[in-house]
């Protein structure tokens, strides 16, 4: 039975309550978000990036008499966009064709698409079309003449003639002489609000369409990359930390970066990017910066007073490029850049996912009071590590809730069978302590399950919005042939998307804010869960409990899995608090009333059948 005490009044609900953490992982920027359709078009992959690159990754010679080469040398664009190709040309035609991302470049009948290439020579024809995978055209051809041994931008637009999603950008030039080449793009003219250098519009809609209050951004372990890599590095040097500054200006001085997910990254969607998304969307913007500390399966933390202070520096200079007026140092370089207006920065996250509970706290509040003392409008948001329980989350909680800190962020992923039996986690939250900014968590599958126990969960969160201000999935978009982390909201590859369970489940609850919450009670909470396709639950004990021969049978009656626990649990894995262990050939889980889980290691295969389970418990424990 629910009782609705209908003229009763509980929490107040933010606007911004659900919002959205974008992070470029799963290739989610280049190749997705971001409309660039050319991959590595700066020649800049390496295998530093990426054991499987070379500067001539995507892009393959089309015949004819020359070569194309990938050099570092003086003749570079510019210091930070270091390497080009050089293209010797000996008479007639010579080329080459770039394969974009998933299966090749994609271009609709009808419909615009804008080039350009930064060359130089002394004076060479080259021509520019999209083609298909034998070279026969798909698009009208440009045709451009490069004059000058100068680098210089070259423009133009070819409409297609038919529709491809296997297209390649292919340029060619005839005659003799050396060609040089550099930034070479192609962007649909549709983009997401038609910017330039902009979004990719179907991407980029669905994310609007949620009508986010937030955009976290930009990661995630993404921003702890110099923790593995090194804060120190040069400006142009692969492996560096993220940095907002590296990400601003024109976009071929922009360095490319070592993408903490094992890629290149371009920063074409750096920060102006961002905030601009943001403000189009109507969302918040919310940005992390590193704080030389992590987490992400490294613990180290940074000692070198003069780096911390540089990057507190950088913390302050990035809430000047936000808010500042456009006379200002960062300000006039928002203006630049097309914004003169401030872009209303209210929240700044510092660290993500730290280990070091006291290494991550005495620089949190470096840049704490860094930020307070200069901007005392800004909240600075800290973080609980990469757990939603533990001795690293309760020591960060300790030290945060000691310090008063305004905000943290604390991220989990667990079993649906988690989200159901935790929807009271936030109603003992302290009401006078640190608010709480769940900035990642999902149910491990992208199933219907997980996406109906998700929104289970989030009704827990709305009950405690006096508590949890901020609340986003995670993560936010995958492309289906770069895919390091699942489940994910979004699903695409080059030509289409679609948004999982998950994401149905998210815009059902960011499109329905309501103002605040209304009480309720249930007479009794199911506290068990069937066990379903792919984790499977013991799920029915008291306080403590011992079970033994686990069979897993599909429907049509074959043994998927069996095992009679006599000795190896290595197939095993637990999520949740309590403890479990195998002893004298049985399966024994204590400390129930914390909520303890078990799943198999699983199967995808198993997602093809009606499961059933059944374990025995032995008598007499
Ligand atoms: O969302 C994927 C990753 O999960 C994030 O980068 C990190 O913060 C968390 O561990």
């Amino acid at each position: 039975t629910l009782t609705v005490d209908s003229t009763g009044r509980g929490a107040t609900i933010d606007r911004t309550m659900y919002g959205v953490f974008f992070e470029d992982i799963n290739r989610a920027a280049d190749g997705g978000l971001y409309a660039e359709l050319v991959q590595n078009r700066s020649f800049e992959y390496d295998p530093a990036d990426n054991a499987s690159y070379t500067g001539m990754t995507s892009w393959a010679p089309t015949g004819g008499a020359g070569t194309a080469q990938v050099v570092d040398d003086e003749a570079r664009l510019n210091e930070r966009n270091r390497r080009y190709l050089r293209m010797d040309l000996r008479g007639g035609e010579y080329g080459i064709a770039n394969s974009g991302y998933n299966s090749g470049i994609r271009v609709e009948a009808g419909k615009l698409y804008d080039f350009s290439v930064w060359a130089r020579a002394e004076s060479l024809p080259l021509t520019v079309s999209v083609t298909d995978p034998a070279g026969q055209p798909l698009t009208d051809m440009l045709r451009l003449q490069v004059r000058g041994d100068r680098w210089a931008k070259y423009t133009g637009t070819v409409r297609a003639r038919s529709s491809s999603t296997t297209g390649r950008l292919t340029l060619k030039a005839s005659g003799t002489g050396t060609l040089r080449l550099d930034m070479v793009s192609l962007f649909p003219r549709d983009t997401f609000k038609n910017r330039p250098n902009g979004m990719r519009a179907d991407l980029a809609g669905k994310i609007a369409a949620l009508k986010p209050g937030f955009v976290r951004f930009p990661g995630g372990c993404l921003v702890n990359t110099g923790s593995h890599y090194g804060y120190t590095a040069p400006d142009w040097e692969r492996k560096r930390s993220y940095q907002w500054k590296d990400t601003i200006g024109p976009v071929e001085q922009r360095a490319t970066n070592a993408n903490f997910w094992g890629y290149n990254q371009s920063y074409g969607i750096g920060y102006y990017e961002y905030f601009q998304f943001a403000e189009d969307i109507g969302a918040m913007p919310l940005p992390v910066v590193p704080a030389l500390v992590t987490g992400c399966g490294q613990n180290r933390a940074t000692d070198d007073p003069a780096l911390l202070q540089r990057h507190i520096q950088d913390t302050l200079d990035l809430i000047e490029f936000a808010n500042g007026p456009a006379t200002s140092t960062w300000g006039r370089k928002r203006a630049e850049m097309g914004h003169p207006a401030p872009f209303n920065l209210t929240h700044v996250g510092v660290g993500n996912e730290e280990n070091l509970p006291n290494e991550f706290f005495a620089r949190f509040t470096e840049f704490r009071k860094a930020i307070e003392a200069r901007y005392p409008g800004i909240t600075v948001i800290s973080n609980s590590g990469p757990d939603d329980t533990g001795a690293t989350f309760d020591r960060l909680w300790e030290l945060n809730r000691g310090a008063n800190v305004a905000m943290v962020d604390e991220h989990y992923y667990n079993s649906p069978q988690w989200f159901l039996q935790n929807n009271q986690r936030y109603d003992s939250y302290d009401r006078n302590g640190p608010k709480v900014f769940l900035g990642e968590y999902a149910s491990q599958d992208n199933r219907f399950y997980n996406a109906l126990t998700e929104a289970a969960y989030m009704t827990g969160l709305e009950r405690n919005a006096d508590v949890v201000k901020l609340a986003s999935y995670a993560p936010l978009l995958a492309n289906t042939d770069y895919v390091q982390w699942r489940p994910d909201m979004i699903w695409f590859n080059n030509h289409t998307s679609w948004g999982s369970t998950s994401y149905e489940t998210q815009k059902l609850f960011m499109t329905n804010v309501g103002d605040h919450v209304v009480p309720s009670k249930a007479s009794a909470t199911p506290t068990t869960v069937a066990p379903i396709a792919g984790a499977i639950g013991l799920s029915t004990w008291a306080t403590s409990a011992s079970y033994d021969d686990v069979n897993v049978t599909a429907a049509n009656g074959s043994s998927l899995f069996t095992d009679d626990f006599s000795g190896n649990d290595s197939r095993w894995t637990k999520s949740g608090r309590g403890s479990w262990a195998v002893s004298n050939g049985a399966y024994v889980q204590s400390d129930q009333a914390a909520e303890n889980t078990m799943v198999t290691a699983g199967d995808p295969a198993w997602s093809n059948y009606d499961l059933s389970v059944k374990a025995t418990k032995l008598a007499g424990r």
